[in-house]
């Protein structure tokens, strides 16, 4: 899906907001036995009421294990038709159906089809950070923190098109030794970091160390000690014995961070311009008032056709089954 231009049809009125929203998403939850999942990159307070916060292979795996009837997605639209090709019989609510991806939006299924039929003999393996269509046209999902494990366990002599995230597949390439043929799209906000006042903040703070999202560009990759999906990077700052890290990602998950180790100093890497640009976009479309309204009533939800789920469930399950 592109990111699609706002239908307000789609849209739930803006009636009256109770006054105690935490507590009416609470009983809603329970009227609907609803489940929350939460990506990392959300806002505070869209994190403080998930059931679940996770990076998008642990948001898969609780998509694919969950018992409740309807998954309230608060990510982005790749991530919510990803719970629905797992879950084709629920009901997937995303609170704002404008929530896109850039990355996701740099790989258009038609253009992508001629470059596989361009590239015969190759085994897709894609990003999770794709469109349905893409998955649907893919052998094998992964993600940020499973790519260089499903990439290990292809056998050596076959080509593989790695698709839509260029740097990422750059990373994998390093880390496995393997020759990928990439895809080259990229993330809007992953690229925005500045080398240059990255350095000037690790000659500023030396005892800090940078931790870096694999979908960064090489010039700020080489800058780190450790690199991770984002799930890992939590992990990693909190069992560092460092007590300063400079955090190359959407600064969403500092919220995590801060929760779990308060005592530490978590300093956002900037990006190039004096912008807010490190901060995804499509991610903070949601909104805990849009959140209630989506679930107060039962929309907007994620819909897709019957092949397109076919096809691309069988990738998601080869992923599933190779991370465990
Ligand atoms: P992970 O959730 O795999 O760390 O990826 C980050 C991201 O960009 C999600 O859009
Ligand atoms: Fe897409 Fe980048 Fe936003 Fe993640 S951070 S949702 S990859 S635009």
């Amino acid at each position: 899906m592109l990111t699609p231009v706002l239908d307000r049809r789609d849209r739930p009125s803006l009636d009256a907001l109770p006054y105690d929203l935490f507590g009416a998403i609470q009983t809603l939850k329970q009227d609907l036995n609803a489940v929350i999942l939460a990506h990392y990159y959300q806002d505070s307070e869209i994190q403080d009421i998930a059931d679940y916060i996770g990076d998008s292979l642990g948001l898969s795996q609780q998509a694919a294990s969950t018992s409740a009837d309807v998954i309230v997605f608060a990510g982005v639209h790749f991530m919510a038709e990803t719970a629905k090709i797992l879950n084709p019989h629920k009901l997937v609510l995303l609170p704002d159906l404008a929530a896109g991806c850039s990355l996701a939006d740099s790989c258009p299924p038609a253009a992508f089809a001629q470059f596989k039929a361009n590239h015969p003999g190759h085994l897709v393996i894609s990003y999770i950070n794709c469109t349905a269509e893409i998955k649907a046209m893919s052998d094998i999902i992964c993600t940020s923190s499973n790519a260089v494990r499903i990439v290990q366990q292809i056998p050596a002599d076959q080509p593989i098109i790695f698709a839509p995230d260029r740097n990422l597949g750059r990373y994998v390439m390093e880390q496995t030794g393997r020759e990928l043929l990439l895809w080259q799209g990229s993330c809007m906000v992953h690229e925005t970091f500045s080398e240059k006042k990255l350095v000037q903040l690790q000659i500023q703070y030396p005892d800090a160390e940078v931790i870096a999202h694999p979908e960064c560009e090489t010039s700020v990759l080489r800058h780190a000690n450790f690199i991770g999906s984002t799930t890992a990077l939590l992990k990693y700052s909190q069992q560092s014995d460092r007590q300063r890290f400079i955090v190359a990602t959407e600064p969403g998950i500092i919220h995590q961070m801060q929760k779990q180790a308060p005592e530490k100093h978590y300093i956002p890497a900037p990006p190039i311009n004096n912008c807010a640009c490190n901060e995804c976009p499509h991610m903070r479309l949601n909104t805990l008032e849009k959140l209630y309204l989506a679930m107060k009533h039962r929309t907007p939800e994620i819909t897709l056709s019957p092949d397109i789920q076919a096809a691309a469930l069988r990738p998601m399950q080869r992923m599933l089954e190779m991370s465990i």
